[in-house]
């Protein structure tokens, strides 16, 4: 009793802080069973036939292997017992799984493989969330898989050495008193990382806190910037950009001239120019531009464009995150600046009308493009997490958090 009209009055104050807009992610918008940009039934479920473990996937990442382009997950099917951003806090101990889809392989029937993590300590929790692939210039060099993992004591930053056909290969492990609630993570090298932390306070000290500090969308995320030693198991941590509202999904764009962070709770994704200033790195704050759903994960593709999925209805995802109900609603767009094109993308959607335009939400925004690039009422696709485009190859996915398999979309007709 006293407990809701806490979280209500929590509400109200968010509400008139925020203005209308953030109100938006507490009313459910009648969005369709399925619409996608690709157009009708462009977008098919993957599933894992042999097991039942290929679901509740956060995050994923296009891998530029050696031979062809794969997709890499993190999946954890115990999502609704451990999961330290939304809770519960109950078992830590079944282990999440990474993954990796060989969706250009004519072998459709091994295309889907869970990765051996060789080497990785026996009685060490495993809980995937954000992960991140650098892949060097030579291919025949390993590529290097980063993780941020959810165990019980603290959220460490796992390193693995990645390698065709597929074994990661545990590296090290990095903990530091800075790594409060590292989300996602940004590479540039096998050496230097951008990590996001969404919460000052989290629910391992406070789930009431850790709420209170997501519904008034105070500012107690920060992305921090992770230096590995050349020699030895040093590392630096370093902070680039605070006062972000739940930093949630971050990444840098293809020229490594831009960094993006979604912030969940206001509904944004905010652009930062990285220059040099002194020899010293600065992140300048260049826009923001609002999105109308609770941003998660965010991906660039080769050309530029950002894509951002989210939850456009947040109290159904947290119904499902306490297994009350099974599906939410899913979101993704597409951002780019008005001075460049989107080639993964079709360029006129004149055929196919967007049922629930994004206008009826977000006001558009003066320095960028932003197109619906697929939208769900949840029962086609529910809890959208993270976009993935591989232009290339005209294949573009989409993750669930707390959904079965994953979205597959053809780009191309
Ligand atoms: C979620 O609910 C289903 C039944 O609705 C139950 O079988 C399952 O064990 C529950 N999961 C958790 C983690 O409580
Ligand atoms: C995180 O937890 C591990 C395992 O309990 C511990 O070894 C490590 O020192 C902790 N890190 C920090 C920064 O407290
Ligand atoms: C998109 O990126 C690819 C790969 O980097 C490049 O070959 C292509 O020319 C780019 N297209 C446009 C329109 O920028």
């Amino acid at each position: 009793m006293y407990k809701r009209a806490f979280v209500v009055g929590l509400l109200a104050f968010w509400g008139w802080r925020n203005g209308r807009t953030s109100w938006n992610l507490f009313v459910n918008p009648s969005l369709p069973a399925s619409y996608s940009i690709f157009g009708e039934s462009a977008c098919q479920r993957v599933y894992d036939e042999s097991s039942d473990r290929f679901q509740f996937c956060e995050d994923a990442v296009v891998w530029d292997a050696k031979d062809e382009r794969r997709l890499v997950l993190s999946c954890d099917p115990g999502r609704k017992s451990w999961n330290t951003v939304m809770g519960p806090l109950r078992d830590p101990a079944p282990r999440g799984d990474l993954w990796v889809y060989s969706y250009n392989s004519k072998d459709k029937k091994n295309a889907l493989k869970r990765l051996e993590l060789e080497d990785y300590p026996a009685g060490r929790d495993f809980h995937p969330l954000g992960i991140e692939i650098f892949t060097p210039a030579s291919l025949n060099e390993p590529s290097t898989l980063f993780a941020a993992n959810h165990a019980r004591a603290n959220t460490t930053i796992e390193i693995f050495e990645l390698t065709t056909p597929g074994r990661a290969r545990y590296l090290r492990t990095l903990t530091h008193t800075a790594f409060v609630s590292p989300n996602a993570i940004s590479a540039v090298s096998p050496t230097k990382f951008y990590v996001s932390n969404d919460h000052y306070i989290t629910r391992r000290v406070s789930n009431q806190l850790a709420l209170t500090e997501s519904v008034l969308g105070l500012p107690g995320g920060w992305v921090d910037r992770v230096d590995l030693a050349q020699d030895g198991d040093g590392f630096s941590v370093t902070r680039v950009a605070s006062g972000i509202p739940f930093a949630n999904g971050v990444a840098i764009s293809p020229n490594g001239k831009e960094l993006a962070v979604a912030s969940t709770t206001s509904g944004e994704v905010r652009f930062y120019d990285i220059v040099d200033h002194d020899a010293k790195e600065e992140m300048k704050l260049s826009s923001s531009v609002r999105v109308p759903f609770a941003a998660d994960n965010i991906a660039y593709d080769d050309n530029g464009t950002l894509f951002v999925a989210g939850h456009p209805h947040f109290p159904s995802l947290a119904k499902v995150a306490a297994n009350q109900t099974r599906t939410a609603p899913s979101w993704v767009l597409s951002i780019r600046p008005h001075s460049i094109t989107s080639p993964s993308l079709p360029s006129s959607i004149d055929d196919v009308v967007e049922p629930y335009p994004l206008t009826r939400r977000t006001p558009a925004s003066a320095t960028h493009a932003v197109r619906t690039v697929y939208q769900s009422d949840g029962s086609h696709f529910s809890s959208s997490s993270t976009p993935a485009m591989d232009s290339k190859n005209g294949v573009f996915f989409i993750t669930g958090l707390y959904e079965e398999g994953i979205l597959q979309c053809a780009t191309r007709k």
